[in-house]
């Protein structure tokens, strides 16, 4: 299974110590948007979406890449976020602008992670410490679950 995993993470690079822990379980070769050209994507089967959550949607550089992915029938994604706040709901709503993105073009979504993440900016900062290494190894176990699912 040939994996890539599409990362955009600039704050205080938390979303990248995630995407640092599913990579070498999914043995995922790792790009930024800019870096991905969309047709380049369909040598993949199995492939990540994933950034910090800003103003309440994953970064915009995903989301333009996602509208530029030529249409399939079968390819598996994956979505994933670290974000100040985490939402309780099973359905991540600050996952929604990209997963309706995705699945418009035919992607099926097999699974969905979201841990805190720090947000630096608001007085002493919210989430601070996190991702820590429970957020850590719960985004691990979802990559070993993501490679189970497959089997
Ligand atoms: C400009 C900006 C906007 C943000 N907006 C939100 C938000 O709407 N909801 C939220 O829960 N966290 C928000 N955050 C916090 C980030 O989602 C969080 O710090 C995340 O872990 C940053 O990921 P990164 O370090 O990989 O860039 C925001 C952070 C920044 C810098």
């Amino acid at each position: 299974m040939r994996s890539l995993m599409v990362l955009y993470s600039y704050h205080h690079h938390n979303t990248e110590k995630v995407a640092e822990m599913i990579v070498p379980v999914l043995g995922a070769e790792i790009k930024w948007p800019e870096d991905v050209n969309p047709e380049e994507i369909k040598e993949y089967d199995l492939i990540g979406f994933g950034s910090g959550i800003y103003g309440g949607i994953h970064h915009k550089t995903l989301l333009e890449l996602a509208d530029k992915l030529p249409e399939t029938t079968d390819k598996k994604a994956f979505i994933f976020s670290t974000s100040a706040g985490v939402e309780k709901s099973k359905t991540i709503k600050s996952h929604s602008a990209l997963r309706e993105k995705l699945q418009s073009k035919g992607y099926i979504i097999v699974n969905e992670f979201q841990c805190r993440g720090f947000l630096g900016k608001i007085g002493l900062g919210i989430s601070r410490g996190h991702p820590d290494a429970q957020d850590l190894k719960h985004a691990e176990v979802f990559a070993q679950n993501l490679i189970k699912a497959k089997d």
